[in-house]
């Protein structure tokens, strides 16, 4: 009886602190992690680097290296449009992560980025989930020529940029 009660209790502080926590993820995957999308398109940004990758290439920690994760939810070889406010960076998708149970700590989708994303838009050498650096990233078109590295948006460049994101999401079939 007791021990029904207790595990009542635990279950329902659980379920209390996940939503409390304001996260939730409509498609977990690969065991650990989460495929969905924001509807948003809002993340918390952190950084990461290393020698090996999901994708391939390495995440290299040396400076100036324009890259996130998140291929789970995007795939490998996709271009992000990272922004805060009307400054943008493009990245190359070059790793799989962060795994889920970060982001449910964090209450809100993550962007795991290189560190130079952290450097160029907030202005930090490193970005961890308890920063909640907020971001919006968009999937850049497929035929998008623009290089990786920042650049300047206007209040419509971010309306075409979101347009373009949306179209893509829908072409490859990614999910909410
Ligand atoms: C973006 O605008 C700022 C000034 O607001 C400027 O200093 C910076 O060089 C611009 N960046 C790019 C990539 O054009």
């Amino acid at each position: 009886m007791l021990n029904k009660l207790s595990l009542a209790l635990a279950v329902l502080s659980l379920s209390v602190a996940l939503v409390s926590a304001g996260y939730s993820c409509a498609k977990p995957c690969y065991g650990n992690m989460c495929c969905s999308i924001p509807s948003d398109n809002s993340y918390y940004l952190t950084d990461f680097c290393g020698s090996t990758s999901a994708c391939g290439p390495i995440p290299s920690c040396t400076g100036g290296q324009y890259f996130t994760a998140d291929s789970q939810r995007f795939g490998c070889g996709k271009y992000l449009n990272v922004c805060r406010g009307s400054k943008c960076i493009k990245s190359a998708v070059i790793d799989a992560g962060p795994a889920m149970w970060v982001e449910q700590d964090a209450g809100r989708a993550i962007i795991d980025g290189s560190p130079q994303l952290c450097k160029e838009l907030f202005g930090v050498n490193s970005c961890g989930w308890s920063d909640h650096f907020s971001i919006t990233a968009l999937v850049a078109g497929a035929d998008d020529l623009r290089p990786v590295g920042p650049f300047n948006v206007t209040e419509a460049d971010m309306i075409q940029l979101t347009k373009i994101h949306e179209e893509e999401l829908i072409k490859c079939g990614l999910s909410r």
